[in-house]
C-alpha cells in the first residue's frame, strides 16, 4: 500500500549566515547567494545590462595578479572602492557601453566569498530583488533541494538578506517543504515587513553602516524590484546569463 502521507517536495533551506554554513551540506543541492546590498544585486544588474561575466574571486591580492594581466576588476573592502581598481561594487557602474561584453573580476567583502564557500553544490546562483521573480520560477523547475545562503556582514547576520530569503520560502513555500526554524524565520520576518520593506531596512545596522558611505541611491536600487529576468548562474569561473 502506498503511504499517501509521504512528502516527496524538495526541502528549502536558509543559512542565516556564512558563520553557519558548516550546517549546511551543498552537495546535490541547488544554492542561491544573497547579498542584497550590493554584491549579487549587481551581478544580476550587470549581466542584464550586458556584461559577460562576473568572476569572483576571494582577495584583492588574486584581483591583483588579474589586473595585472589586463582584466578589468571590480571590488569593495568595507563598501569603499579599492582604489587602483577600475570599478568598485556599485550596481551603477556596471550599466554602460564600457562593460558591454566583458569579463569582469570581482572581490567583494562578503558576497563573492559565499560563492566561494558554496562550491560542490549542484548549481550556485545569485539571487536579489532585482532579479526575483526569475529565481523564484528558475528554483520552483529545478524542483530540487535549494540552499538560500545570506551572505550576511563578516559572519554577522543582517536583515535585507534575510528579507530576500523570507520572500523566497514565502513564494515557494507550497513547492518546498521547510524543515528549519531559520527558514521559517525568515519567512515570517518577510510576512511582516514587506508593505514597508525599505522603511525597515533604514533602521538595519547594515544600511547605517553602509548609508555612512554614501550609496544610498544603490541601496534604494538594490531593494527595488526592475524585474530583470536574468539567472545569474556560476559556470566554474564566473556568473553569466543562464
Ligand atoms: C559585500 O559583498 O559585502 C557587499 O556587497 C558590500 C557592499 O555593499 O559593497
Amino acid at each position: 500500500m502506498t503511504n499517501t502521507l509521504e512528502d516527496n517536495r524538495p526541502i528549502l533551506e536558509v543559512c542565516l549566515t556564512p558563520a553557519l554554513w558548516d550546517q549546511h551540506d551543498p552537495k546535490d543541492k541547488n544554492v542561491v547567494v544573497i547579498d542584497i546590498i550590493r554584491a549579487t544585486s549587481t551581478i544580476a544588474s550587470a549581466l542584464h545590462h550586458g556584461v559577460k561575466k562576473m568572476i569572483p574571486v576571494e582577495t584583492v591580492e588574486e584581483a591583483n595578479t588579474w589586473l595585472e594581466k589586463g582584466y578589468l576588476v571590480a571590488g569593495e573592502r568595507d563598501g569603499i572602492k579599492i582604489p587602483h581598481f577600475h570599478f568598485g561594487n556599485s550596481p551603477f557602474e556596471f550599466m554602460g557601453e564600457d562593460v558591454r561584453g566583458k569579463e569582469i573580476i570581482h572581490t567583494t567583502t562578503n558576497g563573492t566569498r559565499c560563492v566561494l564557500k558554496s562550491k560542490g553544490a549542484r548549481n550556485i546562483v545569485a539571487g536579489s530583488f532585482v532579479n526575483q521573480d526569475a529565481i523564484f520560477d528558475w528554483i520552483k523547475k529545478e524542483n530540487r533541494n535549494t540552499i538560500l545562503f545570506c551572505a550576511g556582514w563578516k559572519d554577522h547576520y543582517v536583515m535585507d538578506d534575510a528579507l530576500f530569503a523570507g520572500a523566497v520560502v514565502r513564494e515557494l513555500a507550497d513547492d518546498f517543504r521547510i524543515i528549519d526554524d531559520s527558514t521559517l524565520s525568515a519567512k515570517l520576518l518577510y510576512k511582516h515587513v514587506r508593505e514597508n520593506m525599505l522603511r525597515t531596512v533604514k533602521q538595519a545596522t547594515h544600511f547605517k553602516r553602509l548609508q555612512r558611505l554614501g550609496i544610498e541611491n544603490d541601496i534604494k536600487f538594490c531593494m527595488s524590484n526592475p524585474q530583470f529576468d536574468v539567472v545569474p548562474i556560476f559556470d566554474g569561473v564566473g556568473f553569466v546569463k543562464l
